[in-house]
């Protein structure tokens, strides 16, 4: 039997520029109880896909981000890490140019469900959902500025 899966709406899809991507902030709860903070980003490709990453760059453990906020390349083709400019494929996560070619950005498993974008395949804290009512209420999520 297969057990349940949880799902948390993280953006409306139409929050996401195409090309763009946006970064969250979560809480996750481990397989031993104790929560961590789980940094994430989503891509919504120009294939008008959503693909999602924990925002940990495979080299030194990173935020892509940091320095000037950006996840893209110069060009724009490219996600791409601040510190030492690792440049990874967009929809696969794959390190193509830098210090750690070949090695993945961790993805996270999104779902597109009634236009809002979802996270499953993790257990968030924030998740006080007693599967009655209030799904939308529930949910606490910051941004990072930039
Ligand atoms: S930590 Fe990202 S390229 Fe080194």
């Amino acid at each position: 039997m297969q057990a349940d899966l949880d799902i948390y709406v993280i953006c409306a899809f139409e929050s996401l520029e195409r090309g763009q991507a946006m970064a969250f902030s979560l809480s996750r709860v481990m397989d031993d109880g104790a929560t961590r903070p789980f940094s994430i980003f989503i891509v919504r490709t120009e294939k008008d896909q959503c693909v999602g990453y924990v925002n940990v760059c495979p080299h030194k453990g990173a935020w892509l981000n940091i320095g000037d906020g950006k996840f893209f390349s110069e060009d724009g083709r490219r996600l791409r890490c601040g510190r030492h400019k690792s440049e990874f494929d967009v929809e696969t996560g794959v390190c193509v140019k830098g210090p750690c070619v070949d090695k993945v950005i961790e993805p996270v498993a999104l779902v597109v469900m009634d236009g809002d974008v979802c996270l499953c395949g993790v257990k968030l804290a924030e998740e006080e959902i007693s599967d009655d009512d209030e799904l939308d209420e529930t949910m606490e999520i910051m941004i990072h500025p930039g």
